[in-house]
């Protein structure tokens, strides 16, 4: 991927939200299910419970509400709307009824690449900002407990949904984006799938093995990009699909997870909202501070991988 075009128009995020479903499923509930225990769940994946129950259009229009709302943006103002989901509530639309309820009036449109979703909704809201639009929504939303088979151990410990949503405004200077990076390699799909109407699918070591490889791979990309290395960033914001898969991915770019925002703990995988859901956690505990280079980065099915440098609040220095 090419390095940011000298002189392209900047953008900064202005406002976030943050929306889970109430109904909270603990490991020993699902132990109480299948064969499976807190501590298995626990010691191999971080996670000790994760929501269920959600809409992606209604955790959408919550989360986005917010953003909206801490931006001081009255909601027709946007000028595009990109929701990130792997798991829409109809065939199409989600971004549509999304945009209608807020009360917005500008394109709306669903982008699918799994877990990486939201990255790839956020570069994309950069480029159309880059081309003349003003403010871009950006909403990362899952209902993963929809496609996820609670019989099977395998797979029902990890996923649960969520959103997460940022609103991006251009600005005059170069912005936040300082290098981004979008992968795919299609020839491993089938490591972790879900056909059209049914279950998620999943070889979890080999997943696990490439997962760790991917994520670095790309942050190194973005970073270089960037012309930074891990020692200038303050923060990671990884994609959470496991703990011991951030660990891993925090070793190897060699960066101590401390630096790490992480939320699995209390909401297992949800893919398109983990790294806005992660995001939003690390800026309310007020971890982030003007200038700050934050590297966010995951990967997911397709298999796809995902990053990017941003400068918090722009060319701050
Ligand atoms: N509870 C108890 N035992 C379980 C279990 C569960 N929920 N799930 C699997 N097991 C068992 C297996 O059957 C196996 O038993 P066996 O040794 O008798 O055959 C044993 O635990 C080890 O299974 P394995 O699959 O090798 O475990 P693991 O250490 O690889 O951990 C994952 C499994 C799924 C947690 C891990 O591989 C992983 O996180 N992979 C990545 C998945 C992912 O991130 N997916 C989403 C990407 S966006």
């Amino acid at each position: 991927m090419p390095a940011i075009r000298e002189g392209a128009r900047g953008a900064v995020i202005s406002g976030w939200g943050t929306s889970l479903p109430e109904k909270v499923l603990t490991n020993d509930e699902l132990a109480a299910t299948m064969d499976t225990s807190d501590e298995w769940i626990r010691s191999r994946t971080g996670i000790a419970e994760r929501r269920v129950g959600g809409t992606t259009i209604g955790l959408s229009i919550e989360s986005g509400r917010q953003a909206l709302e801490m931006a001081g943006l009255d909601p027709s103002r946007i000028d595009a709307l990109v929701l990130a989901t792997t798991t829409p509530d109809k065939q199409w639309g989600s971004a549509a009824v999304v945009q209608h309820e807020l009360g917005m009036r500008c394109g709306a449109v669903d982008v699918n690449a799994a877990c990486t979703g939201f990255m790839y909704g956020l570069v994309t809201a950069h480029g159309l900002i880059a081309m003349g639009a003003d403010r871009v929504l950006v909403i990362g939303t899952d209902s993963l407990s929809r496609i996820t088979d609670y019989t099977d151990r395998a797979t029902a410990p990890l996923f649960g949904d969520g959103s997460g949503a940022v609103v991006l405004e251009s600005v005059d200077g170069d912005g936040e984006l300082l290098g981004w990076d979008l992968d795919a390699d299609g020839s491993a799909l089938g490591i972790l799938q879900a056909e059209v109407g049914g279950y998620i699918e999943m070889e979890g070591k080999e997943v696990f093995r490439r997962a760790v490889r991917l994520m670095v791979d790309s942050a190194e990309k973005s970073m270089a990009h960037a012309g930074v290395t891990i020692d200038d960033i303050k923060l990671i914001i990884p994609h959470q699909a496991n703990i011991r898969i951030i660990q891993a991915a925090c070793d190897r770019l060699g960066i101590p997870i401390e630096r790490a925002s992480v939320v699995i703990e209390h909401t297992g995988n949800t893919s398109s909202a983990t790294i806005p859901l992660a995001l939003a956690d690390a800026l309310d505990r007020g971890r982030v501070e003007y200038g700050d280079l934050l590297l966010l980065v995951g990967f997911g099915g397709g298999m796809t991988a995902a990053s990017c440098v941003l400068r918090w609040g722009g060319d701050a220095q």
